[in-house]
């Protein structure tokens, strides 16, 4: 039945991005609008004093000045969503307190966006400063999070091979194009947002709670979204902002984060210092991983992200432990970024594995392959399906390995040291409830609906397919609709679930829709199918038709039009099993080859592949943007990103795109994916594993371990900076 699912269809909305047309946030137009500015606190600790707002408040075209002096006191009702970190949220505009630099202190409505910036340069506000907490080192930690089994210490105690190794993880920020933005409306006690949002029901739910009205008082609107990369996924205090502000001055109020803003209160990757101590014996086979690790979280809240699983479950070793330990400082919350504590695990784990490979003078693949597990070593449970050894040895093939000489340093091009690095990942498959609406039409045509979003991955095209595939429709004759509060539920959009969840959900009710209308057919006495096995009828193009009789059959059109029915309608939905007898990861395996100016402590990327056991592709070319674009976000991760805080106010001292490095087209020259063909039938209907998150998982340390190969330099501190090679 599959015509469309596998096949690399184009984005169906590709002519509304590239026209302008798709609308973004900041792009809906709302009657009346007015515009807000955000005024953010210029220490990293301490109480404000005093807030002088007259000068603001004079302007001509200013509506309003807000402050915690003046701000109506909200309810912040208790809410706990699933993406709500343990602690108390930030509740903005409503104390004196400041908790990070930049945290909003004030702000400023005008009529027109220039009043309002205008405005919040003359709001003035004394502070009673103290240094702020930043020492990731320094700081008391929150309850751990820990995980162990057998005699970790004793194993290692006694292991033929011991290495000790700390690594250093900097802070990455999303800086997606699309910043962060929020128009809001009140009409009485009903609130429209159009948000940028990862998670409609999660800001829906954050808003009613916040305010204190019921969440189905409460409208979020997301078409599109000019990527998020995770923190998109929870609501941040300028979303409360705009909807303060619009409650204060009676008018629809647009607020659009600045890009400095985006470095200050939406999220970042959490900076890590991670120390492994691996043991195994002389041929390899890993004995014992003991993880000690401390990451930034805020002083209000506990982030949490799944460092763990890796070190419990990538490869069979008998004896682990693990401490991992957020750390409250004075920071805003960290959030989910791309392959969220797996990735940063990642380059821990692989980085330290390629150490013991070049320790034991063993090859880094025959390595891995000597300590592939044959069940989870976590939860003892038969994998679904783990593919990671086709995984290496495919990427192996393909990339030429062989051409890897083990020495470092000796292979050179000029004056290029080149190196070779590879690495390994995985991904839990996270899959959620999910419902979607669709509506076949006596014109031939469906309507698909579900309240799901696409910050990217091309959830519009892929749900198409899907939709095409079960009711034997062209693409053409499907119209899929997201991104809207008021329609059926669905997960977030995050966690590389969207396509599980959301996807079987529209199967299951574009299934169910064809079943419907082969069912009227073949029970019409005018229908040219009436009295055949249902089982026995076919749809293409919208044509019904018998298996084994082509020619005999009618169209969706024609059997809806004779029966005089408008139209047939339903809910489908997805859920997943309660308890799964199977350990479900998606897989990779990177690789990359640097050349390194060793004079200058230049590194330059020269081509990366990654291989993916990812279940099912339902588009590979859909896929393609996301495993490049992980390896984009990699190399960034690897080489490049890192935000610089100073330490004495705790100012983000490079919150721009000309001090924050991210890669850019000629540091990215030659990437390739390769997906394993194939399905897995446990991990849900469409039998995908998901794949957004996993092709980020294992990027850094293929280039890490590229650079040591290189240049015999193992630089445990990511970014890699020339200063590291120099
Ligand atoms: Mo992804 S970090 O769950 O958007």
């Amino acid at each position: 039945m599959n015509r469309f699912v596998g096949t690399p269809v184009s984005r169906v909305d590709g002519e509304l991005k590239v026209t302008g047309r798709a609308l973004y946030t900041a792009d809906h137009h709302v009657e009346g609008i007015v515009h807000a500015v955000v005024v953010g606190s210029t220490v990293g600790r301490g109480r404000i004093r005093a807030i002088d707002i007259g000068p603001a408040a004079g302007q001509p075209g200013v509506l309003a000045v807000i402050t915690h002096l003046n701000a109506p006191r909200l309810p912040y009702r208790d809410y706990h969503g699933p993406l709500v970190p343990v602690g108390e949220r930030l509740h903005v505009l409503q104390d004196e307190q400041v908790r990070f630099f930049g945290q909003p202190v004030a702000v400023v409505v005008a009529e027109t966006l220039e009043a309002a910036q205008h405005g919040a340069g003359l709001v003035a506000v004394t502070y009673d400063a103290q240094p702020p907490a930043l020492d990731l080192a320094a700081s008391s930690s929150n309850q751990p999070i820990t995980y162990a089994r057998g005699d970790a210490d004793g194993a290692f105690a006694s292991s033929e091979t011991r290495l000790e190794l700390t690594y250093r993880a900097a802070r990455n920020h999303h800086n997606a194009i699309e910043p962060h933005a929020t128009t809001a409306r009140w009409e009485g006690d009903r609130l429209t947002v159009w948000d940028k949002t990862q998670y409609l029901v999660g800001a829906q739910n954050e808003l009613a709670a916040v305010f204190g009205v019921p969440t189905d008082a409460v409208r979020v609107i997301c078409p599109f979204i000019g990527g998020a990369f995770g923190n998109g996924l929870r609501s941040w205090p300028h979303v409360v902002i705009a909807a303060l502000a619009a409650r204060v001055t009676g008018r629809p109020v647009k607020l659009v984060l600045t890009r400095r803003q985006l470095y200050f209160g939406v999220g970042f990757r959490p900076a890590y210092t991670y120390t492994a101590r691996v043991g195994s014996d002389r041929r390899g086979r890993l004995s014992a991983m003991i993880h000690d690790a401390r990451f930034e979280t805020s002083s209000y809240e506990q982030h949490g992200e799944s460092v763990q699983a890796l070190g419990q479950m990538l490869y069979e070793t008998p004896h682990v432990r693990q401490v991992f330990q957020s750390v409250p400082l004075d920071v805003s919350t960290p959030t989910w970024m791309r392959g969220p504590g797996y990735s940063t695990a990642a380059f821990v784990i692989e980085s330290a594995l390629d150490e013991l490979a070049h320790e034991l003078r063993l090859d880094p693949i025959e390595l891995r392959l000597r300590n592939e597990p044959a069940d989870d070593p976590a939860s003892g449970m038969p994998f679904s399906t783990r593919r990671l050894r086709e995984c290496l040895t495919v990427g192996a093939r393909e990339f030429g390995w062989h051409r890897r000489r083990a020495r470092p340093g000796s292979t050179t091009d000029g004056h290029w040291s080149i190196g070779f690095g590879v690495a390994a990942g995985a991904y839990h498959t996270l899959r959620g409830a999910a419902q979607a609406y669709a509506r076949l039409t006596a014109g031939g045509t469906v309507l698909v609906q579900a309240g799901a979003s696409d910050m990217g991955p091309g959830t519009y095209t892929s749900m198409t397919q899907v939709a095409a595939d079960a009711l034997g429709l062209n693409l053409d004759d499907v119209r899929f609709e997201l991104g809207d509060s008021t329609l059926p539920r669905v997960p977030p959009h995050g966690g590389s679930q969207t396509m599980a969840s959301v996807g079987s959900a529209v199967q299951s009710a574009c299934d169910q829709l064809r079943k419907q209308a082969v069912t009227f057919a073949v029970s019409d006495p005018r229908s040219p199918l009436h009295g055949v096995n249902p089982d026995d009828v076919v749809v293409r193009a919208g044509h019904m038709r018998l298996r084994n009789d082509p020619k005999r059959g009618e169209t969706y059109q024609q059997l809806l039009t004779r029966l005089n029915r408008p139209h047939l309608e339903l809910i489908g939905s997805y859920a997943p099993p309660q308890q799964s007898r199977f350990s479900t990861y998606a897989y990779a395996a990177t690789f990359a080859e640097v050349a390194v100016d060793v004079r200058l402590g230049l590194v330059r990327v020269r081509r990366m592949l990654g291989v993916y056991d990812a279940g099912r592709i339902v588009n590979p070319k859909l896929a393609d943007s996301q495993a490049l674009g992980a390896m984009v976000g990699g190399i960034g991760m690897a080489l490049l990103e890192h935000t610089v805080t100073d330490h004495r106010d705790g100012r983000i001292v490079n919150a721009n795109l000309a001090d924050y490095l991210v890669p850019v087209n000629a540091d990215v020259p030659d990437l390739r994916a390769v997906y394993l063909e194939g399905s897995d039938e446990e991990a849900g209907p469409i039998g995908v594993k998901g794949l957004g998150e996993v092709v980020m998982v294992g990027v850094a340390p293929a280039v890490a371990n590229a650079v040591f190969n290189a240049t015999g330099r193992r630089v445990r501190d990511l970014p890699i900076t020339a200063e590291a090679l120099l």
